[in-house]
Parts: C-alpha cells; sequence; structure tokens
C-alpha cells in the first residue's frame, strides 16, 4: 500500500493498457507490443553489415585511384565479408524473412557475396573498370536500409547509430571523391600513401570550396570534374547547415517555453517574498518538470489522438524517462519497452511516507526525480538519489517491506506493480541480474 500517493498533475502517465494493434493507412501500429527483431546483437550485425558494404567501396577507390594487385589484408577482407554477406542471408531468411523478399531480394542478397576481389586478383586486374564489379556489393543496400529505417520507424535507432551510418557515409565520399581525383589527375613520383594523401586534402578543400589553388586541375577531364566536386560541396554544406539550424530553431523553441514559466515563477517568488532557499528548491523541481514533460501546444496535439495511439507515445515517452534509472541501463531495449508499458507516475510532497515497514510490498518504484530516505524508524540506512529505486526486497523474497521510505524533497516517481516486475524479471535475465547484483549490495 502506498500511502497519499498524488497522480502527477502536470503529466498523469496512464499506463498502457490497450493492447489494440491499430492499422493507419496499411500502416500497422503497435510499436509497444510487436515483438520486434531489434536486439542489440542484431544492431551489431546489421552494422557489421554496413561496414562491409562500404569496404567494398573503399577498396574500389583504392583500385581506381592507385593501381595495384590487391594486398592480402584486402582479400582476406574481401573472403571475410562474402562469408558474412552469406551468413547475413540466411539468418534474414530465418528471423527477419521480410527484408530480403521475393526473387529480386534473394538475388541481391546473395551475389553480393561472391568474393569478387579474390576474382580479380587471379585474373590478374589492378585497375579500371573490371573493379566495378566490387559495387556488385552495393546490393545488399536495400537491405540495409530496411533495417535502419523499420528501427527508426519504431523510435529504436540509438543516437550513435545515426551518427555512426552517417560518419561512414560522409568518410566513404571523402575517399571515393579522393580516389576519382588520383584516377584524373595522378601525382608524378609520389609514393601511393602520399598521392592518397594529397588527393584527400585536395578533396577537403575543394568540398569545402576554399581551394587553394596548390593542386590545381590539368586537363579537361580533371577539370570538369573539379567543377563538379566544388558543386557537390556547395549542395552538402546547404543540406548541413540547414539541419543545424532547424533543429536549433526546434530546441530554441522549446526552451523559450520553459523560459517563460519560469520567468512568471520568479515574479511570483518576488511579490510573496519567498526565502531564497525555497525558491532554489522549488524552480530545481520545476524546471526538471517543465522539460522532462510536454508542454501545452504538445499535450492539446497529443490529446487529439485516438486514445491507443496517445498511450503507445506515452510508453515511449515513459521509455526515454526510466532509461536513465541506474536499473534499466544496462537492460535491451524490449524489456525497456515492455517495463514502460506498466509504469504510473506519482507526486510526492516532502516529508511524505511512500512505503512503511511492515507492509506487504505490492510494488517497486523508480524515482525519476527527487531524493528519498530508506531508514527503520529513526535510523538512517540510506539516502536514494534521482536514477535509484527502491521497494524491490519485498516483491523479491515475497515478504514485507524491510524498511520505511520517506521523500525528502518534491520526488516524481513511477510506480511498476508486483505483477509486472515479476513477469519482466521472469522474462529478462539482463534485468534480474540489475536487481540481483543491487539487492546483494543493499543486503550487505
Ligand atoms: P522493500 O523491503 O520492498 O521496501 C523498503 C526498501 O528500501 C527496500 O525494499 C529497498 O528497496 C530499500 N532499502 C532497504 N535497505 C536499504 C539499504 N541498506 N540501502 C538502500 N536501500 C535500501
Amino acid at each position: 500500500m502506498v500511502y497519499g500517493m498524488k497522480k502527477c498533475a502536470l503529466r498523469s502517465c496512464r499506463p498502457f493498457r490497450d493492447p489494440a494493434v491499430l492499422t493507419g493507412g496499411g500502416i500497422v501500429i503497435s510499436g509497444a507490443h510487436k515483438k520486434t527483431h531489434h536486439s542489440q546483437g542484431l544492431l551489431y550485425w546489421d552494422l557489421l553489415m554496413a561496414i562491409g558494404v562500404t569496404a567494398s567501396l573503399v577498396s574500389f577507390g583504392l583500385h581506381i585511384g592507385i593501381p595495384h594487385r590487391a594486398t592480402g589484408i584486402e582479400l582476406a577482407l574481401d573472403l571475410l565479408f562474402s562469408a558474412l554477406f552469406l551468413a547475413d542471408t540466411a539468418l534474414l531468411k530465418k528471423n527477419r524473412p521480410h527484408i530480403e523478399q521475393g526473387t529480386l531480394g534473394t538475388l541481391l542478397g546473395i551475389v553480393p557475396a561472391f568474393p569478387f576481389a579474390l576474382a580479380l586478383y587471379f585474373a590478374g586486374a589492378t585497375t579500371g573498370a573490371p573493379f566495378l564489379l566490387l559495387l556488385v556489393r552495393f546490393g545488399k543496400i536495400p537491405s540495409l536500409f530496411r533495417r535502419f529505417r523499420e528501427r527508426h520507424d519504431d523510435f529504436l535507432l540509438p543516437g550513435w547509430v545515426t551518427l555512426a551510418l552517417s560518419l561512414l557515409i560522409i568518410a566513404a565520399a571523402f575517399h571515393t571523391l579522393a580516389c576519382f581525383w588520383l584516377f584524373f589527375s595522378p601525382f608524378e613520383n609520389e609514393t601511393p600513401l602520399t598521392s592518397y594523401n594529397m588527393a584527400l586534402y585536395w578533396t577537403i578543400t575543394t568540398v569545402a570550396t576554399i581551394g587553394y589553388g596548390d593542386i590545381t586541375p590539368k586537363t579537361n577531364e580533371a577539370r570538369l570534374y573539379t567543377m563538379l566536386v566544388m558543386f557537390l560541396g556547395v549542395a552538402f554544406y546547404s543540406l548541413i547547415i540547414g539541419q543545424v539550424s532547424r533543429l536549433m530553431t526546434q530546441s530554441d523553441h522549446r526552451k523559450a517555453a520553459v523560459q517563460d514559466k519560469l520567468d512568471v515563477m520568479s515574479a511570483l517568488f518576488r511579490h510573496y517574498s519567498i526565502p531564497p532557499d525555497l525558491q532554489q528548491s522549488v524552480l530545481k523541481f520545476y524546471s526538471h518538470l517543465l522539460s522532462s514533460t510536454l508542454n501545452e501546444n504538445e499535450e492539446k496535439i497529443l490529446a487529439e489522438l485516438p486514445p491507443a495511439l496517445q498511450s503507445e507515445i506515452r510508453v515511449y515517452m515513459n521509455v526515454t524517462l526510466i532509461a536513465r534509472v541506474s536499473l534499466f541501463k544496462s537492460v535491451s531495449r524490449d524489456c525497456l519497452l515492455e517495463a514502460a508499458q506498466g509504469l504510473e507516475q506519482f507526486l510526492f510532497n516532502p516529508g511524505q511516507s511512500i512505503i512503511r515497514k511492515g507492509d506487504q510490498g505490492e510494488e517497486m518504484f523508480l524515482l525519476s526525480h527527487g531524493t528519498v530516505r530508506v531508514h527503520i524508524g529513526d535510523n538512517h540506512l540510506a539516502m536514494l538519489e534521482s536514477g535509484s529505486f527502491f521497494g524491490e526486497m519485498a516483491l523479491i523474497e515475497n515478504d514485507v517491506r524491510t524498511a520505511d521510505v520517506t521523500a525528502v524533497g518534491y520526488c516524481v516517481v513511477y510506480r511498476l506493480s508486483k505483477s509486472k516486475f515479476i513477469e519482466l524479471t521472469g522474462r529478462h535475465a539482463d534485468l534480474k541480474k540489475a536487481v540481483d547484483d543491487m539487492v546483494k549490495t543493499r543486503q550487505m
């Protein structure tokens, strides 16, 4: 039982109760319930496939820009990625058949697995058109695109993956542009390493449209190529600057809304001569609440959605919040999604009792904001800060509460029911281990 528990007025996070699968415009929207194939291992595997495709592009560029017979490392990598691509097609067939569908999909999966670099090596090729064969590995791109798109649509693509993929694409593009420069305008009497270095330098100065003029095109083909690269550079920068300013305007809009509210609050403090200490703690709490909840406009837009869709969105909002709680930091995304469906948000006032020793435990809590004190009567045991959890022992031992827990300041907590907790720890070994580890340290 929980004493005086009050649902947070600013944002009541209803638990996800409606398992309905909604269909909108032919798209099945069931993000929170869909048993997705989005495990962390598969994500790394997909990234490895993306690296494999990029490696072929790198190898292609090197052969175009610097004629040479493939080295042992190039051949070993070619063989390795051939084997991995083959394994990938088999894996997809078994676990994610929708990724490489139909005859074309199967062909685009299998043909790129052929070890082209090895074949070209035995054919004695060093540069030129035969190496276009290496680009057959690009057949994997539609399937890669579908995998990352699927995760992105389900809000399950971590930011670092988007960043890593963008960097991979940018690096591969710079490399290819540099290699084509070497093809059109090779440097005389330079080692391959210096040539490549100079070509990369030319590419970056040309894409940046700085063009120091120390490396200049000498032939018509090279001049045409230089103009093309400059044009690409301008387009690239406009795109990046456009995206950055869009993001900045978006974040400013939200910050400004929060700042407006805090200004009103400050005026109120001045009017009623509220003591500075109290002002500080109220502002800290209020700014946390404002930044972690929706503003009125967002709340209004959300309210216009059908209830089941609203619930789905709130599940994902809960995911973002509980991912910061220590217990959930190392668990899988599937586990986070399931946990988020069973959460309810509550607000406790300073000094309010959350758990009393000896009571039956019907739930555990995740502390999203504030500090709680764990004690047995006057005997102080611990202070828990935001990001901690408590109330798990009675659930694990199936016994009564081992201690009292009292809110020190204003606290925002998420309640997870006993049945949901048992279901989650039974299904997710990583969560069970995180709970067990913490309980061990608390029992010491
Ligand atoms: P439970 O026994 O269900 O209810 C009281 C909670 O206080 C308990 O679960 C733990 O989550 C927490 N708790 C008990 N002892 C400690 C401790 N020594 N340090 C931190 N937290 C504790």
